[in-house]
């Protein structure tokens, strides 16, 4: 393929290098001459290894040169990588300039060529959701031409590592293309056509997300190992062992478990141990920022559920499941014992079934726990799911079953808050709410 690739900084010269090592024929184009130079005379503008061996081999193939030149790239190529620069703003806010500047760029240079076919902009810099819109927008106004017919927009976020960059385009965890049309996505797919790797394409916006899920991630484990590390070091402990142990549990720590979003943790573990490691740290006089904030996470996410529930004001609100998650009837420090709580000193009328729970078998902690909370429980029990539904104005689902699916399915006008992600059909309508989707 012709592929004009825009901004030679780390991501635009590894992405160059490596695609006319596979093949195709590449012109980068850069607003520092400098670099466009070095680019042609060999000399990679920035040191990653593997560049210069690509660079030599493209340019001695005839499949790769730089210029300046935004419209001569634009009529030689049928689709053009960005990867400019996407800085912070003083506010922390995208600065989108780069972008912008680069769509008009190839829109301008799209009116007056002669080349056929669709011409395709792919962001391949991390742009917050919505961006991509921008920059087709701004690639239509300039170019006069239809998105989706002349011209069209698509992301391919990079996720490679400086340092081992080439290394992580040629075996990429995976390769995911944003695109909005079957025709552009197989368009952008096929530049990666001989390397192995899962192919995930997703509407735009989705995509453009993924990466800030990403790097977001990233911190928060590089944070979270640091935390660990200080909090171990000032009880004396080596913090590097113990995150090598967590790490060795590749079950629940370093795995898919917990890893998707739902309703607030609970449960007579999660929360206590946490007050606790955090209280540790307090009494050492270590800040631990990112542990201490997890219960206020947590804590502002019951409270959503809380909320919408007083937006919607019913009179009789349903809860499918008290325990903290299925399969136990432990509903110590539950997070929807503590919304029916709530709701029930507001002055609601709530109503629960839970078939893991029978108040009566309650015993110990779990049972004190219960009668401080919701003394009354019992009578806000109901043995049959079919009368909860029919009897609540509201349905919050924090436990699912077959049987409670088909009754949401026959009352598609009784309005639903979902904490555990019920079936599609269901999340369509207009009457549903999602906890964090
Ligand atoms: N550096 C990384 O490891 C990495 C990894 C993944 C994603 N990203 C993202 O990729 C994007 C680029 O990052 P980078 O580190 O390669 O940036 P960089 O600053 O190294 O390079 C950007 C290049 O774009 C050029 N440029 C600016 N305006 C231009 C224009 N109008 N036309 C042509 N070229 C222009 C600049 O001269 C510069 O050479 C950013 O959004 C970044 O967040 C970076």
């Amino acid at each position: 393929m012709n592929i004009a690739i825009f901004g030679l900084g780390y991501v635009g010269t590894v992405t160059a290098a490596c695609f006319s090592g596979l093949g195709h024929n590449v012109i980068g184009v850069d607003t520092s001459p400098e670099k466009v130079a070095k680019f042609n005379a060999g000399t990679s503008p920035v040191l990653e290894p593997g560049v210069p061996e690509l660079l030599a081999e493209g340019l001695a193939a005839g499949r790769l040169r730089a210029t300046i030149d935004a419209a001569e790239a634009v009529q030689n190529t049928d689709i053009s990588l960005v990867a400019v620069g996407t800085p912070s703003r003083a506010n922390g806010d995208i600065d989108l300039t780069y972008i912008e500047r680069v769509a008009a760029d190839i829109g301008t240079a799209l009116q007056t060529s002669e080349r056929e076919g669709q011409h395709v902009l792919v962001i391949r810099s991390t742009v917050l959701p919505g961006t991509a819109d921008i920059a087709g927008r701004i690639l239509s106004e300039t170019s006069g031409r239809t998105l989706g017919e002349g011209c069209g927009v698509a992301v391919n976020p990079e996720f490679l590592r400086e340092g081992q960059g080439v290394a992580d385009f040629m075996e990429p965890p995976l390769i995911m293309v944003g695109a909005d049309d079957e025709t552009t996505a197989k368009l952008v797919m096929s530049l990666y056509d001989g390397i192995e790797a899962e192919r995930i394409v997703e509407p735009v916006r989705l995509a453009e997300m993924v990466k800030y899920a990403n790097n977001s991630w990233h911190a928060t484990k590089v944070t979270y190992a640091n935390e660990i590390g200080v909090i171990a070091q000032s009880l004396g402990i080596d913090g590097t062992r113990v995150m090598e142990i967590l790490c060795a549990d590749t079950k629940l720590n370093i795995s898919k478990a917990y890893m998707r979003p739902g309703f607030a943790f609970g449960g007579s573990c999660l929360p206590k141990d946490v007050r606790a490691i955090t209280h540790a740290a307090k009494a050492s006089d270590v800040a631990v920022p990112l542990l201490s904030s997890l219960l206020v996470s947590n804590s502002i996410h019951t409270q959503r559920v809380i909320d919408r529930l007083l937006d919607w004001h019913p009179d009789r609100i349903g809860f499918t499941g008290l325990a903290f998650k299925a399969g136990t009837d432990d509903l110590r420090e539950s997070p929807i014992v503590e919304v029916v709580e709530r709701m029930l000193g507001k002055g609601f009328d709530c109503v629960i079934h839970d078939a893991e729970v029978n108040a009566p078998d309650l015993i110990g902690g779990n049972r004190a726990y219960i009668e401080a909370e919701i003394p009354h429980l019992n009578r806000l029990l109901m043995d049959e799911l079919s009368e909860l539904v029919d009897d609540s104005d509201v349905l919050v689902v924090a436990k699912s079953s077959d049987e409670l699916v088909e009754l949401i399915r026959a009352n598609p006008d009784k309005p639903v808050l979902d904490l555990v992600r019920l079936p599609e059909d269901i999340r369509v309508r207009d009457n549903y709410v999602g906890v964090a989707w």
